[in-house]
């Protein structure tokens, strides 16, 4: 089925709790496969060492799934694109090993991705069946919220990225799956928070924002302050938790929203772009998405959000982040390892 001409990407995604892989053919999506683990769900967070074993079990299943739904084999592959980082090692260990031996037995390049970077991707995918689908316009912004990180960044080309702002402590992920452990959730609360805040009173509750220079983040405090606040309340009710629990999520939900566009909106005008862009797993909460389109409304930007699939880890837009490399010819050599931390 292939043709010389066709660029053909498997992309391979392990950097955190999914083990997830995707076929891109001439930029297009034909499949995207993600194996979400269980495992971690009572631990309040994800267990390094179950997340790589884990990995180990999904991956050979996951890839065969990819290439099988979009009808090649691995010999029509063109390339392999997988995640060098930031994550967490021993699972990007899994994921990168496997890349290098599946590229050398098939005598193919294989290309290093930036997880975050990949995330800002996330808004490039076209997915072959589907309607094509309005693209930003470079320069914008893309306000990428993950579980472990936050950053506001300036994209002036799919490889020209700069940092204009970060968290200095936690991500606003972690400070949705803290406060959610706090309420008596599983791991990730982050979900379970947005669902109960749909019934809630936004204005119920305060909380304080804490200063910070330039256009960065600390969510560090707000996890306290909301610890402060919920044992604060619990004295005076035992049952303050189950009798608010809609307007505690609702008005904590709503505080981490207009604290990430504060920011948003001081580099949107300091930069003067037109289009604004949210990425990542927290840019799947169904308020952060419509409060999005009422910024932009409001102030005239363009906003862009990614199709739910494409928020949270996934491969396809590992997939996308390789073609973009893979058509700048950089590659990988096959003494690369994965790196936890990784500059953007
Ligand atoms: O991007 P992602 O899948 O993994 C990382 O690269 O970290 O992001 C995971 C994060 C978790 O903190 C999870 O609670 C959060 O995204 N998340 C949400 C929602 N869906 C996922 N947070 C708030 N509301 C959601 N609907
Ligand atoms: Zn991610």
């Amino acid at each position: 089925m292939k043709n010389n001409k066709d660029s053909i990407i498997l992309g391979i995604e392990s950097s955190c709790d999914d083990t997830s892989a995707a076929v891109l053919i001439n930029g297009k999506i034909y499949s995207n496969v993600v194996a979400n683990q269980e495992v971690h769900t009572n631990y309040g967070g994800v267990v390094p060492e179950l997340a790589s074993r884990a990995h180990q079990q999904n991956i050979v299943p996951v890839v065969d799934q990819a290439l099988k739904k979009a009808k090649i084999t691995t010999k029509d592959l063109s390339a392999i694109a997988f995640t060098k980082g930031p994550g967490l090692l021993g699972s990007l260990l899994v994921g990168t090993s496997f890349a290098k031996s599946m590229g050398l037995g098939l005598n193919i390049p294989i290309i290093d991705v930036h997880h975050m970077k990949a995330h800002i991707h996330a808004h490039f995918i076209q997915t072959f069946n589907k309607k094509e689908k309005k693209i930003p316009e470079f320069p914008f912004i893309c306000l990428t919220v993950s579980g472990g990180h936050t950053q506001i960044v300036l994209i002036k080309d799919y490889l020209d990225m700069t940092i204009v702002g970060e968290t200095i402590d936690d991500a606003a992920g972690e400070a949705f799956d803290k406060a959610a452990k706090l309420l008596g959730f599983d791991y990730p609360g982050g979900p379970l928070i947005d669902q109960y805040s749909k019934k809630g009173d936004v204005s119920k509750f305060k909380f304080t924002y804490p200063k910070v220079n330039g256009y960065n983040y600390s969510f560090s405090g707000l996890k306290t302050q909301f610890l402060y606040f919920l044992e604060k309340n619990k004295n005076k009710d035992s049952r303050f938790i189950q009798n608010n629990l809609a307007d505690i999520c609702a008005s904590y939900q709503n505080h981490i929203i207009s604290y990430l566009f504060k920011n948003v909106k001081k580099a949107m005008n300091q930069t003067g772009c037109k289009d604004l862009a949210i990425a990542g797993g927290v840019a799947a909460n169904s308020a952060l998405r419509k409060q999005l389109k009422e910024l932009g409304q409001e102030k005239s930007y363009n906003t862009f959000i990614p199709e739910f699939e494409y928020c949270t880890d996934n491969a396809a837009m590992i997939a996308i982040s390789g073609y973009f490399l893979y058509n700048a010819g950089q590659f990988a050599q096959q003494n690369i390892s994965p790196t936890a931390r990784i500059t953007f």
